[in-house]
């Protein structure tokens, strides 16, 4: 593009013409101290790094950057680091998912903006990688990801303690009378005693996973420790390999094709994935045009087993499956059952199945053969029927088996304030065979879909025993978090879909193997309330949340912004200054 020197790469656009233009460029970027043969033609690798102390899981990131660096020098690039936003999932508030498209656009437009020839993306937290793969994949210049890796096992008391999973369960126990609270407080130390993201099989991980299944990572990407020293040399050779792919044009469109969205898609029952899996994984297909619908992940996932036994579905945590082979395994037992694209291109250069074809399973335990696994149905199921016209979710391997059929009372909530102020009412009429509903919580209505679907029991029912209900709502699952709850109901309650319609009493049939969803309640009545339902309050102050509430697509559509759905290249309109 434009004029510069005759390398072929983008960046001698910038870098690459004896006039003013390329004088400008140059002698500003030298007052870093940097040598002037760096500027004669070879590969300029950014370096898109999410390091923040305000996302402890990714803090760690500087020195993962050091060794891309390195890597890159001795392949003969040129590396530029450079900052973006970085969502950390304990601290952004309203949720971290309302800023993930906000990060993409930021990726986005930094890449290409800049003089950038390739780019290699570190992540970690939740959101981190959906919105670095986002931003790259509509920028489509050749991307490679470095995840920063999970957090060493938590030890506690003799035990394990897994990210999250361990909070839902203390906290419940709390509640129940059955765990001090001194004791719950001393856990916190315990159970994040690492750099690093979740070690259990939440998002973070999950992400991680796909990257690495999607071809977009090299090998053993997803579980290395982010301590152990093998991520620091998978950061390195990821820095060399990037310089590679530029000379190869290896670009993520011919990577991210469909064949590797479909890998993803069974990789994620596989492993017992998160459910947030299914938004990233829809929003990255679009921005490179490949339709990925919600009826491909049920008919995708049906027939995939889970089996790595990690929490929140299993027993164990990244380090352990890590050491049991980590994804190659994983993938060589899915390529074996048939249930692989072993063709599908990668960024290490070798086809998907050419990459795990020496893998090894150390542990049957951690990772489980194809018969014997941990759920024989591990795919996310897809539940249709009047209260999710455009669908919902539900993790089977993460619910109670009891509970996939079951057709209970609603108890309602419009919010999750509504939620915690009523829930440990002793006038709440609610037994263990209700529903909990929880409305208002969707992309738009809380806006940015909070991680609130897994709602807390009744305490008075927790004192009984009673540890897992049927829960519906528009809102996400946290993906260390388990239980019977129905997710990303759509169209979500405050765009005016069914779910709003639902009244305290309301008989709701639930059939998991039948994939449906049903309110019981009359058309005729339906119509009544329809007539008089109104928007909740709004409490938009412009801004960001403002233009997201306008622009958000529907959760079946992966919350993107309607606008940054597709691909926009990495050509710049004007090219000089
Ligand atoms: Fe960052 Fe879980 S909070 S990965």
């Amino acid at each position: 593009m434009g004029s510069g020197g005759d390398s072929g790469l983008r960046s001698a656009a910038w870098f690459g013409a004896a006039d003013r233009d390329g004088f400008l460029h140059r002698s500003w970027m030298k007052s870093q101290g940097h040598p002037a043969d760096l500027f004669d033609g070879r590969p300029v690798i950014g370096i898109c790094n999410t390091a923040s102390e305000l996302t402890p899981c990714n803090a760690h990131l500087d020195g993962v950057a050091e060794r891309v660096r390195r890597g890159v020098f001795e392949a003969g690039g040129f590396p530029l680091e450079f900052p973006v936003m970085s969502l950390g999932e304990t601290n952004l508030r309203p949720t971290a998912m309302l800023f993930r498209n906000l990060a993409s656009m930021d990726v986005e437009e930094s890449i290409r903006g800049n003089p950038i020839d390739g780019v290699v993306l570190l992540c970690g937290c939740d959101k981190t990688t959906p919105a670095l793969v986002m931003g790259a994949a509509s920028c489509d210049l050749p991307a490679l990801v470095v995840s920063g890796g999970p957090m060493l096992s938590g030890k506690f008391r003799g035990g394990e303690l897994g990210s999250g999973t361990a909070v839902w369960r203390f906290s419940e126990e709390v509640r129940a009378g059955t765990m001090e609270l001194e004791e719950f407080l001393e856990a916190e130390a315990c159970m994040s005693r690492s750099a690093g993201h979740c070690m259990t099989m939440g998002t973070a991980s999950t992400m991680a996973c796909m990257v690495e299944a999607l071809g977009l990572a090299l090998p053993h990407n997803a579980a290395i420790p982010a301590v152990d020293s093998r991520r620091l040399a998978l950061a390195q050779l990821s820095g060399r390999r990037i310089v590679e792919m530029v000379r190869e044009d290896l670009r993520p469109s011919r990577i991210l094709v469909r064949e590797a969205f479909e890998n993803a898609v069974r990789v994620n029952g596989a492993v017992g994935g998160s459910t947030n899996a299914v938004l990233h994984l829809v929003a990255i297909a679009g921005r490179v045009g490949v339709e990925l619908t919600l009826d491909d992940w049920d008919r995708l996932g049906r027939g995939v087993p889970t089996l790595v036994d990690l929490e929140p579905s299993g027993r164990y945590l990244m380090e352990d499956f890590y050491y049991a082979g980590g994804l190659p395994a994983v993938l060589r037992a899915l390529a074996e059952g048939g249930l692989l694209h072993t063709g599908a291109p990668t960024v290490d250069g070798r086809t998907l199945g050419e990459c795990c074809a020496e893998a090894q399973n150390h542990s049957e335990e951690v990772i489980r053969p194809l018969d014997r696994p941990l759920c024989a149905e591990g795919g996310i199921a897809v539940l249709r029927g009047n209260l999710a016209p455009d669908g919902a979710v539900l993790k089977p391997s993460a619910a109670s088996p009891e509970l996939l059929v079951h057709r209970g009372r609603a108890v309602c909530f419009s919010s999750i304030e509504d939620y915690k102020a009523r829930i440990d009412d002793p006038a709440l009429e609610v037994d263990e065979t209700s529903v909990l509903v929880l409305q208002n919580c969707g992309p738009r209505g809380y806006p940015g879909m909070a991680e609130v679907g897994n709602m807390g029991l009744p305490a008075r029912l927790l004192e009984r025993g009673v540890r897992d209900m049927v829960r519906l709502s528009d809102a996400r699952m946290s993906g260390t978090a388990y239980g019977t709850a129905v997710l990303h109901i759509a169209p979500e309650a405050a765009a005016g879909g069914p779910l709003a319609l639902v009244r305290d009493g309301d008989p709701i049939e639930l059939d998991v193997p039948a994939r449906r969803l049903e309110l019981s309640v009359a058309p005729d009545e339906l119509a009544r309330r329809r007539a008089s339902w109104k928007p909740p309050p709004s409490e938009m102050t412009g801004g960001w949340q403002g233009l997201y509430v306008e622009r958000v697509l529907q959760a079946d559509r992966g919350c993107d912004l309607d606008f940054l759905v597709g691909c926009r290249g990495a050509r710049v309109g004007r090219e000089s200054h």
